[in-house]
């Protein structure tokens, strides 16, 4: 099939390369002609394990195009992906919708037959709608049809997650577009992604509860981290009684720093801003984001009471600063709170980070970029493990540094505390 995907951030990109991968012909748009001649060249915006290696594949192999031309990529095209931001807007807690608009409008000019215009932008409920009247100013709606079909990818693991989903979610409100649709992803659902058609409003509500869902999840375990801080329990084996009750399910049951990233804390807000337009109280929402937004208050005080109040002059090294492992996005990362304050209070810092020095750092006071975790750790009175990368799993604390008083804080929990102790380390994790 004939595929554009607008915008080549995150889902775009991904998604684009993905399809092209499975046999489509694939054009990713981008206005930002930097971007597209640097894809062009292979260089990728983003890090994404296994990313480069399919672009460079299927742009070799002419199945992948990108263009700075929306409209002549559009008319080349029959199904039509918008994948722009959708950002928390600047005076309210809503998604600022004017990418997504701007590109409707675009394409709505350059419609010459039959078009499956697909919002894959994280919107919400009833986006859909609005975009299908600003289409309608210059179409009859004969010739387009307007469907959700949102993503579930998870950065650091984003090809994976498009090749075998749990499930593929395609809102639309015509039987045409789903057909095609279906046959689009028929080679995702004969490897046992489960496929569901929905409404059009379904699938975005979709989206924004799955979010939502899962940051509770996270906030749940991490609330049950606090307890078990108090009660002497190892946070783990709650997670592993709890999660095999299939009911409850094992999987985002790992307590560690607040949630941060590109979606859950922009998502959380959103869903909760669209139900108050519709006069919804989504209370537990509401106090997942407020205690997500206090956690790293919390996580700044235990800092504090592991370095005996005593934070001033300090060496305090960081293994990963990003949001999580396996990408460099710093978007809403618990190190761009733990950080500053260890910075205010008097403390040097150190941090070594997989995908290099981050420019977020780089004005604050005796903040210092390691070109590795030996160098980071040199000197060093407190490690703060803030992300799970591989590289971090299997230090040798021992061989590494000769400080025999470091202080290991495992914000992720990867180390055995047992282990640990046994080096002779003073250890702290999450909820242990
Ligand atoms: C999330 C969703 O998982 C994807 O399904 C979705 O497509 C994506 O948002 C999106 O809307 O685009 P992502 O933000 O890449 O993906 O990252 P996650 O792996 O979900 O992690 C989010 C945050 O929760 C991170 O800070 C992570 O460290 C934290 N987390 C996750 C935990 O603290 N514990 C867990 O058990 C899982």
């Amino acid at each position: 099939m004939k595929l554009c995907m607008i915008g080549t951030g995150y889902v775009g990109l991904v998604s684009g390369v993905c399809f092209s991968d499975l046999g489509n012909d694939v054009i990713c748009v981008d206005k930002n002609r930097n971007k597209i001649n640097n894809l062009k060249k292979g260089i990728i915006p983003i890090y994404e394990p296994g990313l480069e290696e399919l672009v460079l594949k299927n742009y070799k192999n002419k199945r992948l195009k990108f263009s700075t031309n929306l409209k002549e990529s559009v008319r080349k095209s029959d199904i039509i992906f918008i994948c722009v931001g959708t950002p928390t807007k600047k005076n309210s807690n809503g998604a600022d919708l004017r990418q997504v608009y701007a590109v409707g409008k675009e394409i709505s000019k350059s419609i010459n037959k039959f078009k499956i215009i697909i919002n894959k932008s994280t919107v919400p409920v009833t986006t859909g709608d609005v975009l299908e009247k600003i289409i309608s100013r210059n179409k009859n709606k004969k010739y387009f049809s307007v469907v959700s079909n949102p993503e579930f990818l998870k950065e650091g693991e984003a090809i994976r997650d498009f090749f075998y989903p749990d499930r593929v979610v395609v809102g639309s409100n015509d039987s045409k577009s789903q057909r095609i649709l279906k046959s689009l992803y028929s080679p995702l659902i004969s490897k046992g992604a489960k496929y569901i058609p929905t409404n059009r409003r379904a699938a975005e509500l979709i989206k924004y509860a799955s979010n939502a869902f899962l940051a509770t999840k996270v906030t749940f375990i991490n609330e049950i981290a606090n307890l078990c801080e108090k009660t002497g329990i190892d946070v783990e084996h709650i997670s592993i009684g709890i999660g095999l009750d299939k009911r409850i399910g094992s999987r985002f049951l790992r307590a560690g720093p607040a949630y941060g990233g590109s979606c859950f804390p922009k998502d959380t807000k959103a869903i909760v801003s669209t139900a108050n337009k519709f006069k919804t109280n989504l209370s537990i929402i509401k106090s997942v984001i407020r205690s997500n937004e206090k956690r790293s208050d919390l996580l700044s005080k235990r800092i504090n009471f592991i370095l005996k109040n005593k934070i001033k002059n300090k060496v305090v090294s960081f293994l990963g600063v990003t949001f999580k492992a396996n990408t460099d996005d710093m978007r809403d990362s618990s190190s761009l709170k733990l950080i500053p304050f260890l910075s205010k209070k008097g403390a040097k810092i150190k941090y070594y980070d997989p995908t290099g020095s981050k420019k977020e750092f780089e004005k604050l006071k005796n903040v210092q970029f390691s070109f590795s975790i030996k160098e980071s750790l040199r000197n060093s009175d407190l490690v703060i493990v803030h992300t799970e990368w591989n590289d971090f799993k299997s230090i040798n604390f021992k061989k590494i540094t000769k400080n025999k008083k470091l202080i290991i804080y495992d914000m992720r929990n990867i180390y055995s505390p047992g282990k640990i102790k046994k080096l002779g380390f003073e250890y702290f994790g999450i909820g242990r």
